[in-house]
C-alpha cells in the first residue's frame, strides 16, 4: 500500500470534479416514462429516391458548380481528405435514387423493430401526392397509406411532417412562401393529406424549421431559390407563420384528436462572458430571432413542440462565435451534446408545452463520435425531465445515411450506414449501443 501524499489527493478530488454527472452515465430507459418515444427521422427528398420537386431541378442545374468550389467552402474541414473526392464529384450533388427507402421502407421498418424502436418521423413529399396543381396522385396517396399501415404494424408510432422544404415546382414557380396569396395552395395540400390519410395519424408536423429554410434560401442566397433579401427573407418566414397557424385549425376542425406542432431548429445559446451585461443582451436578441420569435407567434396553435437539437452557440458581445474548437462534427461543427437539457429547460420554462425531440444528431462516418454523443445525450434528457420538462419523445436524426442538402451525400447521419451502390443497409455499432441501452433493465 503506498501513502496518499497531497499530489495524489489533489489528483483524486480534480477526477471527482471533473466527473460531472453527464459522463458517468447512470440513466436507465426505466427512468423515462414506458410510452416514451424512442427512435428516429427522416425527410422524404432526403431517403425516398426519385422525388421531383424544386430541390432536384436545383441539384441537376449546380452539381458541377457545387463541386467545383467545394475544396474552397470546405477545405478547412478537419477531415477534407476523407471525402475531398466524394466532395468534388458532381455527382455528389444529385439525390437521384436516393437511398431507395419509397421501395425498401418495410425492410427499414423491419430494422428499427429489431433496434427496439417505437417512433419513426418521416415525410410526405408534396410534389408526389399534387405533381401537378390541383391533381392529386392516387398511387402517391395509396402508396403512403400503405406506408403507415405497414409502420403501424410494426408497433411503431408514426411523426408524419407535411413540409421539410421541399415543394412541387409548379408552386416554386409561383413564388412559393414568398407570396402571401399561394399560402392557399399549401391550405389545400394539407386539407387533402388530413382527409385522406388522417384517421392513420398521431403526430402531425406541419413545417419542419422554418428559420433554417427562410434563412438560407432567402438571406444566405445559398439554397434554391438563391435570393439575398432580408425583406424577402422576412416576408417568407412571417407567411411560413400564418401557414402553419392556418394548417393547424385545417387539421384541428378535422381531426381535432390529432396532435400538431413544427420542427423548430433551436439552439442553446450562451454568452461567452455571461458576466457582461452587453453580451447577454446581444445574445438574448439573437435568441429572440432564432429560437422565439417563431414559437411565440404560434403558441396558441400547437399541441406540442418539436425540437430539432444540434448547435451549442458561444457568442460574445460583437455577436462573434466564440466556439471552443474540439470536438467538432464530420461538418466541422462543434458538438455540445449535453447542451440540450438548458435548451429544453428553457423552452419548458417558456411554452408550458409537451416536447419531443424531432432531430438530433450528427455527421460521422467513422462511428466515432455518435455512442458518446447518444450517452451524453441521453442523460441530458433525463436531467431535463428532472428540472420538470414535459419531455415525451427522442428522435435521433437520422434513422439512415441520407441526402444532406447542398452537402450532397458525405456527411453521413445514420444510425444505419447505407451503401448506395447496392443499397444495402448495416446498422452501426453505436445504433447496436443504443439498442441494447433500450432493451436493459
Ligand atoms: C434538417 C435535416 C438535415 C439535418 C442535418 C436539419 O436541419 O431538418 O433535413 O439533414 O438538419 O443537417
Amino acid at each position: 500500500m503506498h501513502a496518499v501524499n497531497s499530489h495524489d489527493t489533489n489528483k483524486f478530488l480534480f477526477g471527482l470534479s471533473s466527473l460531472t454527472r453527464y459522463n458517468v452515465h447512470m440513466t436507465q430507459r426505466s427512468d423515462f416514462p414506458d410510452d416514451f418515444l424512442w427512435g428516429a427521422s427522416t425527410a422524404s427528398h432526403q431517403v425516398e429516391g426519385n422525388t421531383h420537386n424544386q430541390w432536384t431541378e436545383w441539384e441537376f442545374s449546380h452539381a458541377e458548380t457545387l463541386a467545383r468550389t467545394a475544396q474552397k467552402r470546405l477545405g478547412w474541414l478537419p477531415h477534407w481528405h476523407d471525402f475531398k473526392a466524394q466532395a468534388e464529384n458532381p455527382k455528389n450533388y444529385i439525390s437521384g435514387e436516393g437511398i431507395a427507402h419509397y421501395q425498401l421502407y418495410e425492410h427499414d421498418f423491419a430494422l428499427m423493430t429489431k433496434l427496439t424502436m417505437n417512433a419513426f418521423r418521416f415525410g410526405i413529399e408534396w410534389s408526389r401526392v399534387e405533381p401537378r396543381e390541383g391533381e392529386w396522385d392516387q398511387a402517391a396517396i395509396e402508396h403512403y397509406r400503405e406506408y403507415i399501415r405497414v409502420l403501424k404494424a410494426h408497433n411503431i408510432t408514426p411523426v408524419v411532417t407535411l413540409w421539410h422544404w421541399t415543394m412541387p415546382t409548379w408552386f416554386t414557380d409561383k413564388g412559393a412562401f414568398a407570396k402571401r396569396a399561394n399560402l392557399r395552395y399549401f391550405d389545400r395540400y394539407v386539407q387533402k393529406v388530413i382527409e385522406l390519410l388522417g384517421d392513420e395519424m398521431r403526430f402531425v408536423i406541419t413545417l419542419n424549421e422554418p428559420n433554417v429554410y427562410a434563412g438560407l434560401s432567402y438571406q444566405m442566397g445559398e439554397w434554391p431559390p438563391q435570393i439575398k433579401s432580408n425583406a424577402t427573407f422576412m416576408r417568407v418566414f412571417y407567411n411560413l407563420m400564418l401557414a402553419h397557424k392556418r394548417a393547424y385549425r385545417i387539421i384541428k376542425d378535422a381531426r381535432p384528436e390529432l396532435q400538431v406542432g413544427v420542427a423548430a431548429q433551436l439552439a442553446n445559446m450562451q454568452a461567452a462572458s455571461p458576466q457582461n451585461p452587453v453580451n447577454r443582451l446581444v445574445v438574448a436578441a439573437r435568441a429572440y430571432a432564432w429560437n422565439w420569435w417563431f414559437l411565440n407567434r404560434i403558441q396558441k396553435h400547437q399541441d406540442f413542440i418539436g425540437l430539432n437539437y444540434y448547435f451549442t452557440e458561444y457568442i460574445d458581445w460583437r455577436g462573434k462565435m466564440r466556439n471552443p474548437k474540439t470536438p467538432t462534427s464530420d461538418l466541422g461543427w462543434y458538438m455540445e451534446p449535453t447542451g440540450i437539457s438548458r435548451l429544453l429547460q428553457q423552452v419548458g420554462a417558456r411554452y408550458k408545452q409537451p416536447i419531443i425531440i424531432t432531430e438530433d444528431g450528427l455527421a460521422d462516418h467513422d462511428d466515432k463520435q455518435r455512442q458518446w454523443w447518444l450517452q451524453e445525450t441521453i442523460d441530458a434528457l433525463h436531467d431535463a425531465r428532472q428540472h420538470g420538462v414535459n419531455l415525451q419523445g427522442y428522435l435521433h436524426w437520422s434513422l439512415l445515411d441520407n441526402f444532406e442538402w447542398a452537402y450532397g451525400w458525405w456527411p453521413e447521419f445514420g444510425l444505419i450506414h447505407v451503401d448506395r451502390k447496392t443499397m444495402q443497409r448495416t446498422v452501426r455499432p453505436s445504433a447496436q449501443w443504443f439498442s441494447e441501452w433500450l432493451t436493459r433493465h
